[in-house]
């Protein structure tokens, strides 16, 4: 599909459940998440016909979100039938790598093509802190794990300095000025343990900028340019690497002597909009154009309407899909908050 902005949209991005293991601070606090229901949710029925309709209407590539997909039972199965789609030539999946080691297998055998590892820090202390669970064994294990089996593997971190203040700080203001400090100098040391993933092992270790949706808007927006001039410090014979990488926005470096690849995804800082490729489909099924704009279109009531046939719900559908293409928004309006009207938090849209 082509939009309004002359932008190629050939990607699909579907959380197929609002649920985690997980708590991270800035996403799913413990107190007051509100889950839809299973009958709210979309089935692996209905999500393999949205596919079919999204192949035809010229989706090419699907990733596979959450909340946390590796909760939701038989999701490698659900792999295997989308990639078998004709037309879709690739399904990838985001996860916090909890359950990816032991579902490995599982999912290398349905062609599971990319795996993104949400992860923000190396050190279990802090993980525990911002996810709630004591898990850093399991998701280092994963890591290791999809290496072993050769599956492309990217790490994700969010960059936020709020993750990195010590609590209860005094709040006088030169204290407050030193403690922010240490938080961004406590932050720039954490990007370079993670960058340790990538010396070794062809893993692509990426940061990027919280964005202020959800819970994210009360949190700070570290640059990734403020990252990537710590880290040319550290290894000034730092390039840009202008391989293929994947299906998204990430601009990327590569370090000599290291395996993988690091890079950046910089909503904030470095607006990409104008490469935009994708659009999304939250849970419930409702079709969003743009990230930071409530906007949606329904398939589900077309799904569920039992007045239609398979065949028609496909026609329907791909009319669908592709005028929500057609409404993708030029660009997102995150550097004007009052503007943004999307208020679900991100598991239900899919990071
Ligand atoms: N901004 C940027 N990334 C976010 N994620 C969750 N909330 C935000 C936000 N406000 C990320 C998680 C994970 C993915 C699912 O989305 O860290 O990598
Ligand atoms: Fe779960 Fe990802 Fe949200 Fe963390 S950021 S709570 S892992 S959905």
């Amino acid at each position: 599909m082509i939009d309004k902005y002359n932008r190629k949209i050939d990607y699909l991005r579907i959380s197929v459940t609002d649920r985690c293991n997980l708590r991270c601070s800035y996403c799913m606090p413990s107190a007051g998440v509100q889950f839809r229901t299973m009958e709210e949710i979309l089935t692996y029925e209905e999500i393999i016909l949205v596919c079919r309709a999204a192949a035809l209407s010229g989706i090419r590539k699907i990733k596979i979100t959450g909340g946390e997909p590796l909760v939701r039972k038989g999701i490698a199965q659900l792999i295997g039938k989308i990639a078998k789609i004709p037309g879709i030539t690739e399904v990838t999946m985001t996860t916090n790598g909890i359950y990816l080691k032991e579902l490995l297998p599982e999912l290398l055998k349905n062609h599971l093509s990319a795996v993104n590892i949400s992860l923000d820090t190396l050190d279990p202390v802090l993980y525990k802190n911002i996810t709630g669970v004591d898990a850093l064994t399991k998701v280092f294990q994963s890591i290791q794990a999809c290496v072993a089996a050769g599956l492309k593997t990217k790490v994700n971190a969010v960059l936020s300095e709020s993750l990195f203040e010590e609590k209860n700080v005094i709040s006088e203001s030169s204290w407050e000025i030193s403690a922010k400090k240490q938080a961004k100098e406590r932050l720039l040391n954490n990007c370079l343990d993670l960058l340790e993933l990538s010396r070794n092992s062809s893993v692509d270790v990426r940061f990027i900028e919280m964005m202020p949706i959800g819970l994210g808007r009360a949190y700070t927006m570290t640059s990734g340019d403020d990252v990537l001039r710590r880290i040319r410090k550290e290894y000034p014979g730092i390039r840009a690497d202008y391989r293929e990488h994947g299906n998204g926005p990430a601009v990327y470096y590569t370090i000599p002597g290291f395996k993988g690849s690091l890079g950046f995804i910089s909503a904030m800082h470095g607006k990409f909009c104008d490469q935009c490729n994708r659009i999304r489909m939250t849970s419930t099924g409702q079709i969003k154009p743009c990230l930071c704009y409530s906007d949606s279109y329904d398939l589900r009531a077309v799904l569920r309407n039992p007045d239609l046939d398979e065949t028609f719900k496909l026609i329907k559908m791909k009319e669908i899909i592709i005028k929500s293409a057609l409404a993708k928004p030029r660009e997102h309006c995150f550097e004007h908050p009052e503007e943004i009207s999307e208020m679900k938090k991100m598991a239900m849209i899919g990071g």
